[in-house]
Formats: structure tokens, sequence, C-alpha cells
């Protein structure tokens, strides 16, 4: 069923068999001209922009999922449905629940928990937390100390509003559930990844803490999102 609604690509060995999907579609082309090499935009439907290229070789695409669990929910399922994508790995931001993680740290999701109806809704039986794969988390592991940069382990919390009115009750609500951040997508992605039989995880870096305030420049996010890139890449080529 290609080309879908959202992707306009109707050969599907452009892509590659692993994805990584950035929130924004900007941040998807700034990836592949940093890190790729014969890069090939394959998307741009909704300016959602897609690249194809190598990373030491190797074949890797890089694709915005766009923000929230809706936009990220199609696209992945499209890329593991119709297109052949076995290995979704996210790179994105997150706001930290807890002083014990400090702006630019790099996550490794290992759980999400949600609020969302978004496996419920899709015919998953309901759980509230879903599970990143371990195979592709064990593989960031190894790039992580490979590369020296330190990785914490973690349940995240993917939420349906950004733009909570109840402030640190909320967040303190979510902390009690074991979650060290909040993000918005991870768990739709980790949904389609179980309800399709594919892998999918997803690598953080905090952007902002919802306990200290503070956010990060627009400069030193790009240095820790190289860190992340690295890893995930790594990955991606294993
Ligand atoms: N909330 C939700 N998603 C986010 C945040 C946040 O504070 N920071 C980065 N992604």
């Amino acid at each position: 069923m290609i080309p879908t609604p959202h992707i306009s690509l109707t050969d599907k060995n452009l892509i590659a068999k692993t994805v990584l999907m950035p929130g924004d579609p900007l941040r998807a082309k700034m990836i592949a001209e940093t890190f790729l090499t014969d890069v090939v935009q394959i998307n741009a439907v909704r300016n959602m922009f897609g690249y194809t290229g190598k990373y030491k070789g190797k074949p890797v695409t890089v694709f915005g999922s766009g923000m929230g669990m809706p936009s990220i929910g199609i696209y992945s399922y499209e890329l593991f449905a119709f297109y052949g994508v076995e290995n979704i790995i996210r790179v994105g931001s997150c706001g930290a629940y807890t002083k014990d993680l400090n702006l630019y740290d790099v996550i490794l999701v290992n759980e999400a928990y949600s609020e969302s109806s978004y496996a419920k809704t899709m015919g998953l039986t309901g759980s509230k937390v879903l599970k990143a794969n371990k195979t592709l988390n064990n593989r960031a592991v190894k790039a992580a100390e490979k590369l020296n940069i330190p990785l914490t382990v973690g349940r995240i919390h993917s939420s349906d509003v950004f733009y909570n009115l109840k402030g640190s009750v909320h967040e303190a609500r979510f902390n009690e559930q074991g979650c060290i951040a909040v993000e918005m997508e991870s768990f739709a992605l980790f949904a389609n990844a179980k309800a399709l039989n594919k892998k999918a995880t997803c690598l953080l870096t905090v952007s902002d803490s919802l306990v200290t305030h503070e956010a990060t420049t627009a400069e030193e996010r790009q240095k820790s999102f190289t860190k992340m890139m690295e890893i995930a890449l790594e990955v991606a080529i294993k």
C-alpha cells in the first residue's frame, strides 16, 4: 500500500531498515546533511522531510515524526507497515522530572508510561506502560560505553499535554510512577512496534527541567544533540 496518505515515496528500497526519528523535520535535514553521505530526500508531504543516506557506508534513514503521539503514530506506522522498516529509534528532547537529571544529560528510554489512549484505541490490550526493544537498548548501552558518553536508562512519561494547568502537582504524580522525564511520542511509537512485531527505542537529551526551570540555549542543545546522535547512528548500523 505505497505511497501512503502521508509518504509519497513509491520505491520502498529507498528506505533503510533502520530509521532515526527526530520530532522536527528540519532536524532530520540537519542530521542527514551533518552525518550522512549519499543523501537522497524521500519525503516532503506536509513538509515532513525524510532522507536516506549512508553512515560509515551503511544505509540509514532519518525521518521527522512531528510532535505528539498522533503524529509519530502515523509516520512510524506507515514506515513499519508499508515500507518494510524494522527498527525505529526516536531521537528527541525531554523535560526532567527529577533534580538528579541535568540539562544535556542523555537518556535511553526503557519504558514509556502514558495516560494516552493510543494503545487502547488501536486495539492493544490496555497497559499504561510499554517497553523499548531490549536488543536495540543493549546496543545503545554498548555504543555509549564505547563513545564514553554517560547514559541514564529509565522510564519516561509520554504526555498528551505540553501546557498542563496543574504544574508541579501533575509532575509529582508522574514522578511517583517512576518517570524521570517527560516527552510526547515514545508511547505511540512503542505501541506500533508492539502491534506490528517491530523494534523501537528512544534516546532523549534533557532540554529543560520541570524541577529547576532551567532551559538550554540553542547552541548548547546542539552539542548534546551530537552526542545522542552518535549513539543512535552506531545502533542503526550494528
Ligand atoms: N514537556 C513535554 N515534552 C517535552 C518537554 C516538556 O517539558 N521538553 C521537551 N519535550
